[in-house]
């Protein structure tokens, strides 16, 4: 059995401040005797902003971590409509996700952008989730593996190789994402987890290999075990299929079920 396997979900503007608190309440009883039963699972959910103190206040996260979708490199300032580090750290969370696809490409952020949060995250404590991923166009064209090797490289400039026990990165090809998705195969999620763990190990080259990388984009519970036994995926972030908890706590149980017969 692998060492440690990750199961996220990314709740978007989705669920209100009461239906997360559900939810919460829910994926923590449904996942109780997984949490026992497989010592080496970490889950995470990212709620909104809004829902964030609530979920922290019901959520033990020696059990289920907590984090924000995302964040402002600026502790405080003229930035209407953003929230700073420090509001977040108010709140007692574990991870800030940078640089979702949506960010990316409904919101133009930058990979400079992306890199002064996932700067800024590091240094307030925070785990950075660092998303990347090529869209379709840039399949269409060949260059799927240099952006993510941009995206990487440009994000984690100037990160510290001492800072990266605390970085967590996550696949999610564009065009995988949301219900016009199309999920990789994952034959393509582990080239393409191979591609962005060799460049950690160019970036980071006693830690790179260790860094965590997730794939997302259209994980289902049909497709979640096949992922799951990529050598090079060491977890999964989850959209849609994880939104209700019980389902989420059936792709996780099947997908450990299959990870506990193959490995
Ligand atoms: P999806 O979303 O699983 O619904 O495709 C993935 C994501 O955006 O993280």
């Amino acid at each position: 059995m692998k060492k440690k396997v990750y199961f996220g979900s990314n709740l978007k503007m989705y669920k209100t401040i009461s239906d997360t608190v559900n939810y919460l309440k829910d994926l923590s009883a449904g996942t109780e005797d997984l949490r026992r039963r497989y010592q080496n699972l970490e889950l995470f959910i990212l709620p909104s902003f809004t829902s964030l103190e609530r979920a922290a206040e019901v959520t033990d996260q020696n059990k289920i971590l907590l984090g924000a979708q995302n964040m402002c490199w600026e502790e405080s300032g003229k930035y209407t409509g953003e929230i700073s580090p420090l509001m977040l750290k108010e709140l007692n969370l574990s991870i800030v996700m940078i640089g979702h696809s949506e960010r990316r490409h409904i919101f133009g952020e930058s990979d400079e952008e992306e890199n002064r949060k996932v700067k800024a995250a590091l240094d307030h404590g925070f785990m950075p989730l660092l998303c990347v991923g090529e869209t379709a166009h840039e399949k269409e064209y060949g260059i799927g593996e240099e952006v993510l090797r941009t995206q990487l490289k440009i994000g984690l400039h100037g990160v510290a190789s001492e800072q990266t026990e605390k970085l967590w990165i996550a696949y999610e090809p564009v065009w995988s994402i949301g219900e016009d998705g199309t999920p990789a195969s994952p034959e393509y999620a582990e080239k393409m987890h191979r591609v962005i763990k060799n460049t950690l190990c160019e970036l980071f080259p006693e830690q790179g290999e260790t860094i965590p990388v997730f794939y997302g984009g259209s994980v289902n519970r049909s497709n979640a075990g096949k992922y799951i036994l990529c050598p090079s995926v060491d977890g999964l972030f989850v959209g849609r299929a994880a939104w209700n908890a019980q389902s989420f706590c059936e792709l996780i149980e099947e997908s450990m079920n299959v990870l506990e017969t193959h490995t």
